[in-house]
C-alpha cells in the first residue's frame, strides 16, 4: 500500500555531512540498567544519561549544530541591549517566516507564557490541532480550557492521509459559534506533536486562517516543527513540488497572525524560542511580558551568542539535503517496525517514531499504563530512552479529577537532529522486534507517588506486584 508513495518509504541514504567531532557512548549491561532504572524509580526521566546508550526521550534542544553554528558562537554580542546578534537573528527569522515584529525567548514554553498572559482571561477556549503538553499547561494556568480539534483520521492506524495534523474545519467552526467572545486566539500546531508527528496541509492552514478572521480571531502558529511540516508540504502537495522551503514557510505564515517557536527543534539549536507578530499593537503588549520573563527584547532569556548560532541553524534547517536526511531517518525506523507488524503511527511523521503500547502490549490494560511498561522494558532491553505519550502525560481530567484512558498510549522514540546513524536506528528496530516476540513478559505498571502538575516528568513508578508498587 505504502509503496504509492515512495518518499514515504525507506529512504535510507548517505548523510549530507561528515563527522567532524564525537562523544563517546557506552552500554552498561543489563543488571547496571536494572540497577539505574530503580534508582530512577521507574521513571526514565530521573535517569543519568550516562547510563542510556541511545536517547530517544526527545529531539528538543538534542541536536548536533554545525561548525558553521560554532563558528557564529564566536561573533555573538553580548551588550544587553541593541545587540548585532539580534539584529543578525532578526534578519533570518523575517526572511524564513515572514513576520515584521520578532521577540526572542528562552524556549518554547516562556513563549506560550507571554502570549498565554497577553491574550486569556479565566473561563477562555482556546482551540488547536492538539496542544502540545506546555501549551495546555500555558492555558490551563490562565484558568482557561484548550480544545484539541485534530480530524479524526489521526486516530486512523491505517489510512494514509498525508496530512493526519489538519484541524477539523467543522469542529473549529462549531467551537467559534459556541464559544464567541471567549476564545481570544486559536493556534495551531506544525507538525502535530501530540498527534505522531503529523503534517498539516497548506489548504488546511489557509483554511483555519480564514475562519479565524471571518471571526474576528487571531491564528498563532506553535512552529516548533514547521520547517519539517513545510518539506511534507513540498513533498506531499504537487502544488508546491516547485517551491522552496522559505517559500512555504512564509506562505504558511501569510495566513497567520503570529507565531512562536521552539527553536530547540527546528532551529538547529540547544536551547532559544521566539515569537513573531505582524501588528506592531500586539508586539508592544507582548514585548512587556517578555521584559518580566525573559529578559530585555533583544536578548529574551539567550545569550547574544545563542542568537546568532540559531540565526544560522533556522537555515540550515531550510536545506533539502538536511530535511530528506532527517524525516528520511524517522521514515526508515517506522517502516523497519512497521515490516516488522510493530504498529507505528502512519504516514511516518517529521521528528519520532510513535508504537501503539495497547498493541504491544495487549495484555497490560490501559489503568497499567501499557505504553509507560513498554518505555522501560525497552530500556532494560537495549538501554533506549524514550517517552509515553498517552494516559500518563495526558494527566488527570480537571473536573472529575479521572485518568484520561480514552486516548492513545503510544511511545515516543523522537530522534535528535544529526546526531544517530541510520545504524543506530536499526539497532533500536531490531530489539523492538525481538521484544515483540516476547511481549507477554512485560509486566503492567503503577503510581508509587503521584505528583499533581506536568506528573510525567517527577512521578514515581513500580511495577505491577513487585516489592516497590506493594500497598
Ligand atoms: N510546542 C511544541 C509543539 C513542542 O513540541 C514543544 C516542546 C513546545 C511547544 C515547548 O517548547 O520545550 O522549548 O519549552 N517539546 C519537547 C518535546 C519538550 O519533547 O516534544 P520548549
Amino acid at each position: 500500500m505504502s509503496d504509492e508513495h515512495p518518499h514515504w518509504r525507506n529512504t535510507k541514504g548517505p548523510e549530507p555531512f561528515y563527522i567532524k567531532s564525537v562523544a563517546p557512548i557506552r552500554r552498561i549491561c543489563r543488571e547496571e540498567r536494572e540497577r539505574a532504572l530503580a534508582s530512577a524509580k521507574y521513571n526514565l526521566f530521573n535517569l543519568q544519561s550516562e547510563d542510556v546508550f541511545i536517547d530517544l526521550l526527545t529531539d528538543s534542544g538534542t541536536g548536533a549544530m554545525s561548525h558553521y553554528q560554532w563558528a557564529a558562537l564566536m561573533h555573538g554580542d553580548e551588550a544587553y541591549a541593541g545587540g548585532a546578534s539580534f539584529e543578525r537573528f532578526k534578519q533570518t527569522v523575517r526572511d524564513v517566516f515572514g513576520f515584521e515584529h520578532i521577540i526572542p525567548t528562552h524556549q518554547g514554553r516562556s513563549a506560550e507564557l507571554i502570549l498565554m498572559s497577553h491574550f486569556l482571561k479565566p473561563g477562555c477556549y482556546v482551540p488547536n490541532n492538539i496542544h502540545f503538553d506546555t501549551t495546555a499547561a500555558a492555558v490551563q494556568f490562565q484558568k482557561a480550557i484548550d480544545l484539541n480539534l485534530v480530524i479524526d483520521d489521526i486516530y486512523d492506524w491505517n489510512s494514509e492521509f498525508p496530512f493526519k495534523g489538519n484541524m477539523d474545519l467543522a469542529k473549529l467552526e462549531d467551537a467559534l459559534k459556541k464559544y464567541g467572545d471567549k476564545i481570544p486566539l486559536v493556534c495551531h500546531t506544525l507538525t502535530c506533536n501530540s498527534g505522531g508527528g503529523q503534517a498539516v496541509s497548506l489548504q488546511n492552514v489557509k483554511e483555519v486562517g480564514a475562519l479565524c478572521h471571518k471571526y474576528g480571531k487571531p491564528l498563532f502558529i506553535d512552529s516548533a516543527r514547521v520547517i519539517e511540516n513545510a518539506y511534507f508540504i513540498q513533498q506531499r502537495d504537487p502544488v508546491y513540488h516547485d517551491w522552496a522551503i522559505p517559500a512555504i514557510t512564509r506562505e504558511i505564515m501569510s495566513h497567520a497572525d503570529g507565531m512562536w517557536m521552539s527553536a530547540k527543534k527546528d532551529g538547529l539549536v540547544n536551547i532559544g524560542g521566539l515569537i513573531g507578530v505582524r501588528s506592531a499593537e500586539v508586539f508592544d503588549a507582548l514585548r512587556m511580558y517578555g521584559i518580566l520573563f525573559d529578559g530585555f527584547s533583544t536578548y529574551g532569556g539567550q545569550a547574544g551568542r545563542d542568537l546568532d548560532a540559531l540565526a544560522v541553524g533556522l537555515y540550515e534547517c531550510c536545506e533539502e539535503d538536511y530535511l530528506q536526511h532527517r524525516t528520511g531517518q524517522v521514515a526508515h525506523l517506522t517502516c523497519l517496525l512497521r515490516d516488522a507488524g510493530v504498529r507505528t503511527t502512519w504516514p511516518p511523521g517529521g521528528h519520532a517514531v510513535y508504537v501503539d503500547g495497547r498493541d504491544f502490549c495487549p495484555h497490560i490494560p490501559p489503568e497499567q499504563f501499557p505504553a509507560h511498561a513498554l518505555t522501560l522494558a525497552l530500556y532494560l532491553e537495549a538501554g533506549v530512552r524514550s517517552v509515553e505519550i498517552g494516559s500518563i502525560l495526558r494527566g488527570r481530567h480537571a473536573e472529575t479529577g479521572e485518568n484520561q484512558y480514552d486516548g492513545l498510549d503510544l511511545v515516543r522514540l523522537a530522534i535528535p537532529r544529526r546526531t544517530y546513524t541510520f545504524t543506530q536506528m536499526e539497532y533500536v528496530a531490531e530489539n523492538l522486534i525481538e521484544m515483540k516476540k516476547n511481549a507477554g513478559n512485560i509486566r503492567g505498571v503503577k503510581f508509587t507517588r503521584e505528583t499533581p502538575v506536568l506528573r510525567h516528568f517527577t512521578s514515581e513508578f513500580g511495577w505491577v506486584g513487585s516489592a516497590e508498587s506493594a500497598g
